[in-house]
């Protein structure tokens, strides 16, 4: 049987590219951690394979880290891999009209749960043979585009993060990487944007051919991970070929 590449924490694992992720890299030999709030829908990820485990975690609650993190200082060889993908888009609306509440929101998740989850686990990164963090940003933390200034704005920050992260641990034995993707047709992130409106959620994807899959996601995170300790992806940008920019799209099919 082939060595395990060790424990891999993925926030955000209840749905879309989260679950993706902690499958693929089950598959790909970590043990992993797949977390999130919704403790029924862990279930059904981590029924996938003896590899992953549900564990609930809140990242905008710094005890929900902390216990999180007490879990993983637990574990005898360190952590391999964390991947920041919790959370998502809060509206659309153009700045004039947005909700101060829904940008607190996208920050609370996006960029603030992501520091506080890397900070807690940045010694345990540290205490084995080589930590990896990678991000799921977007191409909203790239360019903007109408109605999208708070996901843009959160997106944004957390790659500023990120970039900053990868200077200051310069010297570490820790990798730093953003995958960045363009449109995905999860089943709930426009769902959760559209706080629950169907029709408008469908109709993000209206008319494109193939928008990318939480699978095709999770598969570039998963090549990103699995490169030799000593190799760096920075950022991968990943679009469906449809799509030439945030706005740019192709709505032929
Ligand atoms: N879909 C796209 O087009 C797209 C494009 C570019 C980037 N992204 C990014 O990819 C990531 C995943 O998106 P997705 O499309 O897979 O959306 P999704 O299906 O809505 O998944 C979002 C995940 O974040 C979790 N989450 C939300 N708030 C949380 C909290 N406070 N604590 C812990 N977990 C929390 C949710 O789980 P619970 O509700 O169970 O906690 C869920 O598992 C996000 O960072 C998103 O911004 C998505």
């Amino acid at each position: 049987m082939a060595t395990s590449r060790g424990l891999a924490v993925v926030t955000g694992a209840s749905s879309g590219i989260g679950a993706a992720t902690a499958r693929q890299l089950a598959s790909a030999g970590f043990t992993v951690w797949a977390c999130a709030r919704r403790v029924d829908r862990l279930a059904e990820v981590a029924a996938a394979s003896p590899a992953i485990t549900a564990v609930t975690l809140d990242v905008t609650s710094a005890d929900s880290v902390a216990e999180l993190t007490a879990r993983v200082n637990a574990e005898r060889d360190g952590l391999a891999l964390l991947v920041n993908n919790a959370g998502g888009a809060v509206g659309l609306e153009p700045v004039a009209e947005a909700d101060p509440a829904d940008w607190l929101t996208m920050f609370q998740t996006n960029v603030l749960g992501a520091m506080r989850v890397t900070q807690s686990l940045l010694p345990a990164l540290e205490a084995g043979s080589g930590g990896h963090i990678v991000l799921t940003g977007s191409i909203a933390g790239y360019s903007v585009y109408e109605g999208g200034a708070g996901y843009s704005a959160a997106k944004y920050a957390a790659r500023a993060m990120m970039e900053t992260l990868r200077l200051e641990l310069n010297g570490r034995p820790i990798r730093v990487s953003e995958v960045a993707p363009g449109l995905v047709a999860t089943e709930e992130f426009s769902l959760v944007r559209f706080r629950g409106d169907a029709a408008r959620a469908a109709a993000v994807y209206d008319g494109v051919a193939e928008p990318l899959t939480a699978e095709d996601v999770a598969d570039v995170i998963t090549f990103v991970a699995t490169r030799p300790a000593h190799v760096n992806i920075d950022l991968a940008v990943v679009k469906p070929l449809a799509q030439a920019a945030p706005y740019k799209l192709d709505r032929r099919r």
